[in-house]
């Protein structure tokens, strides 16, 4: 993994996301729930913006791949079948002395939570405890007994939701091999070490496509997706340098991976590069355990050859929570503004990730102004995310944007109300146009992504 050369902004970015609506921590009033976030006004919209981008590019894009919704609980045989009962654990060391935790594989990267801070076990003191194996799933009990028999679990990965479905959504849709299946839905893991934000939570949103492949096709298959993905990553505005693939080997590689490649993101400072999606080869691994499992068939007929076979799948795997937190990583920026004491603190996101789309501001609030500001955002709404704002000095106005990552501001003077024209100011290039105030709804949508 090459090491970050980017700076860590994780901090400002934890108060900018508070202090302007993106991100709050849950139940915060009673003192935060551990490693569990809410999202506020604006960081909804940019969370909603990506799992759309997502959507589209895996489902509406693609004749080849549907759309799921599976539920959360499922039959607890389906944990079994999938190996999460028995294999989705991870090796926890505790310190007597510290009372820290730590997970045993992670233990050389880990810190002891005592000051002055030192790697676990090297303070002369600290007893570490021999690693337990501990499952990464929440259990909870289906109807009003507590007993074994209405053991359910909240999903670890919705995945399994997908190989369940298979034969129901391929025979529904008519769908041939190859074809996918995708989903965006929660999933929870009791992790032992989460933290860094929204990077790694207990609770969170996983964006995940099955695709059902002939044996002996799986590996094409499997580089055609690798580059697809990254594809998808760098449209939305992460920048190149920031993106690298991660090969697992050995036993780094998953129980039901043929092959697998991390797509990882330089978050910066500490954290440096990091996964942020999974593409795995798990060949005929899960739809194979459910059958054993279940007892039911899911194997595919061609028709055309007279042939039944059990599909490989590819999959990819991306947490929409954590893609979220490298694209505003990925787009914040302090900068410095000609002819300005303060500079200005910038969300460079792609436009079609912006919460915001477009602001519109009156000059004052004299003059007919704002009755004409008031016009201009209501056509707009219909169309475009966008926010109306009448106070303080334009200068903090065009600020207050920046800082969200709203891609145009639209200002009303007093030369808009005899003339009918409007100023349009570009975030980035912070060059002003004037236009006809009818032109705007039109300027916008040729610059705006759907
Ligand atoms: N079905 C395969 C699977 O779940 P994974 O590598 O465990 O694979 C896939 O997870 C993606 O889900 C990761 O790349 C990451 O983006 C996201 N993810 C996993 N655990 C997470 C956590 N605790 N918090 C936030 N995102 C997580």
């Amino acid at each position: 993994m090459p090491a970050s050369t980017q700076p860590d902004v994780m901090d400002k970015l934890v108060s900018l996301s508070k202090r302007r609506g993106f991100i709050f921590q849950s139940s915060e009033i009673y003192g935060g729930t551990g490693s569990v976030w809410d999202y506020g006004p604006l960081g909804v919209e940019l969370k909603k913006n990506m799992k759309d981008q997502w959507w589209k590019a895996m489902v509406r894009m693609r004749d080849d791949v549907e759309g799921l919704d599976a539920a959360i609980l499922m039959h607890p045989r389906t944990w079994e079948a999938s190996g999460h009962v028995a294999g989705f654990t991870d090796p926890l060391i505790d310190c007597k002395t510290c009372k820290g935790r730590f997970r045993a594989d992670k233990l050389q990267d880990a810190r002891c939570p005592q000051k002055p801070s030192k790697k676990p076990g090297e303070a002369e003191q600290c007893q570490l405890t021999e690693p337990r194996m501990f499952n990464l799933m929440f259990k909870t009990f289906m109807g009003p007994v507590e007993e074994n028999a209405s053991t359910v679990y909240l999903r670890p990965e919705t995945a399994q939701g997908i190989f369940v479905n298979f034969l129901n959504v391929q025979q529904s849709s008519r769908q041939k091999v190859p074809f996918g299946i995708a989903q965006i839905g929660k999933a929870f893991r009791n992790e032992i070490t989460p933290g860094n934000f929204i990077f790694r939570t207990r609770e969170f949103e996983q964006m995940e496509m099955q695709f059902f492949v002939e044996p002996g096709t799986d590996m094409e298959w499997f580089e055609f997706w690798k580059a697809e993905r990254m594809k998808w990553h760098e449209q939305l505005g992460l920048s190149p340098g920031r993106l690298n693939y991660h090969q697992h080997e050995g036993t780094e590689l998953a129980h039901y991976a043929r092959a697998a490649f991390d797509i990882e993101f330089d978050f910066g400072g500490t954290l440096g590069f990091q996964e942020i999606e999974g593409i795995h080869n798990r060949g005929d691994f899960d739809l194979s355990r459910h059958q054993e499992y279940s007892g039911k068939k899911l194997e595919y007929y061609d028709a055309p050859n007279n042939k039944r076979y059990t599909p490989y799948v590819i999959e990819t795997s991306v947490g929409a929570d954590r893609v979220t937190l490298a694209a505003l990583v990925n787009a914040y920026r302090e900068e410095t503004v000609e002819g300005e004491e303060e500079g200005r603190v910038v969300l460079g996101l792609h436009p079609s990730l912006a919460p915001i789309k477009a602001a519109v501001f009156a000059l004052t609030k004299k003059e007919g102004m704002p009755d004409m500001a008031h016009r201009i955002a209501s056509d707009l709404r219909a169309h475009f995310p966008v926010d109306y704002d009448e106070t303080g000095s334009i200068g903090k106005r065009y600020r207050r944007q920046d800082e969200v990552g709203t891609p145009f501001c639209i200002t009303v003077d007093p030369e808009s109300v005899k003339d009918g024209t409007v100023t349009v100011r570009d975030r980035d290039t912070l060059k002003q146009e004037r236009i006809s105030a009818d032109a705007v709804r039109g300027y916008l949508s040729e610059r705006l992504p759907g």
